[in-house]
């Protein structure tokens, strides 16, 4: 049932959605334990889908409530809210997300999860989406980003840029297609 709406949001949406099938379960708990999620904190998820990285993290213990969702496709939108009570669904794009995280009263994000799929973007959308996320992280705090290349999925002018630090934590051959799992962390700034 998620896998023929995912597919259906893919046809109409190829480069927005970025795969015809969602992230398999191996790889949602892969990114989940790279995340160690802390449950007293808020956590953002970028991209996500039919929220079958939401689940694991549930699964792992986050409380719905301390979870924030951001979604562009209003499809998605609608069945995220209806399937996962009590955690707060955003349709809009990730693009926004320093003006979102003010309004959510979040400020600096510690944690994020992210399925945005950067390597479908255009350049110019990569480097926005990107600086917009990189911007959004508390110093010190965590990405974990999921891509099927092995190339850096944020721009590297933007992670130099925010201090942000990273690299290909697993490799996760249990998905289709076998995915990278990239961790990043964001430096404090030098004094
Ligand atoms: C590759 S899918 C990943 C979905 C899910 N995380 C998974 O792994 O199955 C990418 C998701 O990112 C969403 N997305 C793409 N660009 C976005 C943007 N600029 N802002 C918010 N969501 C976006 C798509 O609509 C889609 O749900």
């Amino acid at each position: 049932m998620e896998s023929r709406l995912f597919f259906k949001r893919f046809l109409s949406l190829p480069g927005q959605v970025g795969s015809f099938v969602p992230s398999s379960r191996r790889l949602a708990r892969a990114m989940v334990a790279e995340m160690r999620p802390d449950p007293g904190l808020p956590l953002v998820e970028l991209g996500p889908g039919t929220g079958v990285f939401t689940r694991a993290l549930l699964d792992a213990g986050m409380p719905a409530e301390r979870l924030l969702l951001i979604e562009l496709d209003a499809t998605f939108a609608a069945h995220l809210r209806a399937t996962l009570p009590g955690v707060r669904v955003i349709e809009a794009d990730v693009a926004k997300l320093p003006r979102i995280a003010a309004e959510q009263g979040l400020g600096p994000v510690g944690q994020m999860l992210s399925g945005l799929p950067f390597r479908s973007m255009p350049p110019r959308v990569r480097r926005r989406v990107g600086a917009a996320v990189a911007q959004s992280l508390a110093d010190g705090g965590r990405l974990v980003q999921f891509s099927y290349f092995p190339i850096p999925p944020l721009p590297p002018e933007v992670a130099q840029e925010h201090r942000m630090a990273g690299g290909v934590s697993r490799f996760v051959a249990a998905n289709m297609p076998p995915a990278f799992i990239w961790r990043y962390e964001k430096k404090n700034p030098s004094p």
